[in-house]
């Protein structure tokens, strides 16, 4: 039997959306609002402020939306629920670069919110470039768009990427902490937005079975994979000064692995949650410099084959530099310094352009001591691995060594498997419907907070400076459309290991 609370019916509030002609608010966004507005999830009382920096019509503002949707929405418009929702949108033009402009928000902003009755609640969204963040948030603070009182709730969200390295977190943490509260302040990582990686809290604490044996007694090691088959495509310029490390594991990757690896919170609410993963990542040893190129290996992607398209060279890229030693591709092997974990590896590993897609979580347990089977030895026996699928494959499989029937013993690794699309009928998302939705009900349990942000860039720190100061040297490459570079085999190989369904 399952059990499901109704979700909560936000206040009325007003969505204040800044980038709102930018990809992320058509591709996202405005998707997910509507995925909102299908499901009744939406306040009555609502309004959709799109700020744009030049002047532009609230017609043709809803017309570029409406395109967005009707090109990136996750379902069939029904064309009623996408009416209602336009007709809430009002574009107003404000730039940091001229602060009377925030004033003039204000002013709008308030007559909006007298007749739309939404009774002052707004939710600031920051879908732009990253130095935008901090000028946007000033003008709205000093202009006392932030400020709220116990009537009225103001809140922020800010995108990814949160900071470039430890410093610049730190910075802007203290800069938007300035303006506005931690619980007001909403960190998206899309990740927290994914069904799987959400229930991978419900795996580890609501089933029995699983917690005794999550520990450094029976697991030999874990293996976190997001691997991509897109290349860098149109964002070179963007991806050239951030590269595979910062732009997925500080944010991505560090999610899944605190998630997996976190205590079990005293509560299940944002403050116990987040405070486990901050700790876990806290945890994390921080590795010097020559440890850390010897647990790391970057790449490049070189011109190949993915499936049935040709991909040039990384550097061959629009707006990536000739002679760029960019990563695209990064593995790490981590350790996480307490009780539970201490001694068994995490390993990490993140790539472009390569042969298949795949993020998966691979919990690896340690072999049978002894295995009294004369024909299939210890080592022989195939790898007991709980395989968390967050993506294509959407579900959650065991693996264990089974009898070949027959008049012998034989034994062979076979898996059973849960998949959601079998199990569950629910209507396609994109992801962003939790997060929003969240946010205006002001649970903040699915963000990051300052001190977990700061955790993971203090762990991946060692590893920016260390390939800094290394420049060319031991930058790997491997063939687009390939598995990724050899050196990534060699790891593991060296501890003894290899990933999980590796062909090599
Ligand atoms: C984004 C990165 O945050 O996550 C992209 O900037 C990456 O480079 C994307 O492709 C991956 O997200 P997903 O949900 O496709 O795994």
């Amino acid at each position: 039997m399952t059990t499901q609370a109704n979700p909560q019916v936000p206040d009325g509030c007003a969505f204040v959306i800044f980038g709102v002609t930018g990809d992320l608010t058509h591709r996202l966004v405005v998707p997910a609002l509507y995925n909102l507005a299908e499901a009744d999830l939406l306040p009555e009382k609502f309004c959709v402020v799109g700020i744009t920096r030049s002047e532009m019509s609230s017609e043709d503002l809803r017309a570029s939306l409406m395109h967005g949707l009707r090109k990136f929405a996750t379902r069939p418009v029904n064309e009623d629920v996408a009416d209602k929702l336009l007709y809430c949108v009002t574009a107003v033009s404000a730039d940091p670069s001229d602060p009377p402009s925030f004033d003039r928000l204000r002013e709008r902003l308030e007559k909006l919110e007298a007749n739309r009755n939404t009774g002052g609640n707004r939710l600031f969204y920051l879908a732009t470039p990253p130095d935008a963040f901090a000028p946007i948030a000033t003008e709205l603070g000093r202009a006392g768009l932030l400020q709220g009182n116990d009537q009225a709730w103001r809140r922020l969200i800010v995108e990814k990427p949160f900071g470039t390295d430890l410093a610049s977190a730190k910075a802007l943490n203290d800069h938007l902490l300035g303006i506005v509260a931690e619980h007001d302040l909403y960190r998206i990582d899309h990740y927290l937005g994914k069904e799987t990686v959400q229930n991978i809290l419900v795996l580890r604490f609501s089933n029995g079975m699983f917690e005794p044996i999550w520990n450094r007694d029976h697991i030999d090691h874990i293996q976190i994979t997001v691997d991509e088959k897109l290349g860098v495509g149109h964002r070179g310029s963007f991806y050239d000064k951030t590269g595979a490390l910062r732009d997925m594991v500080p944010n991505h990757l560090f999610q899944l692995l605190s998630l997996v690896a976190m205590e079990p919170p005293a509560h299940f609410n944002a403050h116990s949650v987040r405070s486990a993963k901050a700790e876990v990542l806290t945890a994390i040893q921080v590795q010097n410099e020559e440890e850390a190129l010897r647990n790391s290996v970057r790449a490049q992607y070189i011109a190949g084959k993915v499936g049935d398209t040709e991909i040039p060279d990384y550097r061959s890229v629009k707006d990536v530099a000739p002679g760029s030693t960019t990563e695209t591709y990064a593995a790490l092997k981590l350790t996480i310094d307490n009780w539970r974990w201490a001694g068994v590896p995490f390993y990490l590993r993140t790539g472009k352009a390569l042969g298949a897609k795949r993020t998966e979580v691979a919990i690896k347990f340690k072999q049978a001591p002894f295995a009294m089977f004369r024909c299939t030895p210890v080592e022989q026996l195939s790898q007991n691995y709980l395989v968390i699928g967050i993506e294509p494959v959407e579900g959650i499989s065991l693996q264990f060594n089974t009898k070949i029937p027959g008049p012998t013993i034989a034994i062979d690794g076979v898996e059973m498997s849960f998949r959601y699309k079998d199990y569950f009928k629910v209507a396609p998302s994109n992801g962003y419907e939790t997060l929003l939705h969240d946010c205006m009900i002001g649970d903040n349990i699915l963000f990051q907070r300052a001190d977990g942000v700061e955790a993971g860039w203090r762990a991946v720190q060692p590893f920016l400076d260390a390939w800094e100061r290394a420049g060319a040297n031991g930058l790997q490459t491997y063939e687009a459309g390939s598995e990724g570079p050899q050196d990534a085999e060699t790891l593991l190989a060296r501890d003894g290991r290899n990933w999980r369904g590796s062909a090599r």
